[in-house]
């Protein structure tokens, strides 16, 4: 088991990012461990720059985000933690991988379009080769899983592609064919003023999410301020279909527990929210709290989080130069000796 993945830097983590995604790195970076495998992760600061981004901004929000990494639990000891500008390999491989992808494949991408809007000739040309960098940041290390969110599931399909017409287009077995990972455990989360749109650090206001670094006063006033309805709980599902700010609450309860909305609405069916939400906001600080409580503390050093993105960097190097040799020795291209 080999398991990669990459998050952007951008800036503040917060409870959708932790439960959609990270929370699921910690845990399959102790199956990994156990298994004899390994995991890496890293933060997509080549990703980052396809939109404009302050050069003081990318820098500050990689370390932000380590931090905010290791707070959760990634443990660089047994994961191989890095940014991505710190292992060349990524962008080189990425320029074979161009010459192997095609245009066709690129201008079917769903996330391009939506990102671009009507301003398509004005996006960069980075944006536009963007899935085919991610390609090469999984085969680079021969992943065999990808943990992403549902959104991803077609750059990982583009991957697959891409290693598939490289290996047969040069007559090698050389890129393993990565599997997503669409996380069973991640729950959707909501934004708490709008229950059909994401929880996203990019919702101009700040009482649609709760961030890593939110008090203890700050959880408790935004779950009590959350949107919801006067209806009390019901106990099937079913009953939570129309009701898209009660069901993300139960989801959210659920997901801090480990345990389904449906066993969720099985103890707390016929409460009304003046009685859940302080039960929500309760669960949310105790688990909350002690990683803010590392975050806070990790991020006041700087170099401590550069020495940890630089040793990973270093095991990731040395996997990722068999590789790219070894690419580069099937596409004809001679670069023995550097
Ligand atoms: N595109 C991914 C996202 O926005 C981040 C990413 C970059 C990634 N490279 C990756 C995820 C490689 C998995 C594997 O979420």
């Amino acid at each position: 088991m080999r398991i990669v993945s990459g998050i952007q830097p951008t800036g503040d983590l917060h409870l959708g990012n932790w439960l959609g995604a990270i929370r699921q790195w910690v845990r399959l970076q102790d199956e990994a461990a156990a298994t004899g495998g390994e995991a890496l992760y890293f933060l997509a600061d080549l990703h980052a720059i396809t939109l404009p981004i302050e050069p003081a901004r990318l820098a500050a929000n990689t370390r932000e985000m380590t931090a905010a990494l290791l707070a959760c639990g990634i443990d660089p000891e047994r994961s191989i933690l890095f940014n991505q500008a710190r292992v060349p390999q990524h962008a080189e491989l990425a320029w074979i991988l161009f010459c192997t992808a095609r245009v066709g494949w690129l201008n079917r991408m769903t996330q391009f379009k939506d990102k671009t809007g009507r301003n398509r000739e004005g996006a960069s040309v980075g944006l536009y080769a963007y899935p085919v960098l991610q390609a090469a940041d999984v085969l680079l290390y021969n992943a065999t899983h990808v943990p992403v969110g549902d959104d991803q599931r077609q750059h990982l399909e583009l991957a697959r592609d891409i290693a598939e017409k490289f290996n047969s287009d040069r007559g090698v077995a050389l890129f393993t064919l990565p599997e997503p990972l669409i996380g069973a455990t991640a729950a959707r989360v909501m934004s708490l003023r709008d229950g059909r749109a994401k929880m996203s650090k990019s919702d101009p206001s700040d009482m649609s999410r709760i961030n890593l670094t939110d008090s203890d006063d700050a959880i408790a006033q935004k779950v009590r301020k959350a949107r919801t309805d006067a209806e009390p709980l019901p106990a099937e599902l079913a009953g939570l279909a129309e009701r898209p700010e009660a069901l993300n609450l139960v989801t959210l309860m659920a997901a801090l527990d480990d345990r389904t909305a449906q066993q969720v609405l099985g103890d707390h069916a016929g409460e009304g929210f003046g009685r859940f939400k302080p039960r929500l906001a309760d669960r949310l600080i105790t688990v909350l709290a002690p990683i803010r409580d590392r975050f806070l503390h990790t991020r006041e050093d700087a170099d401590a989080i550069d020495r940890v993105l630089e040793s990973g960097a270093e095991r990731a190097r040395s996997l990722a130069i068999p590789t790219l040799a070894a690419a580069y020795a099937a596409t004809g291209l001679q670069a023995q000796g550097r």
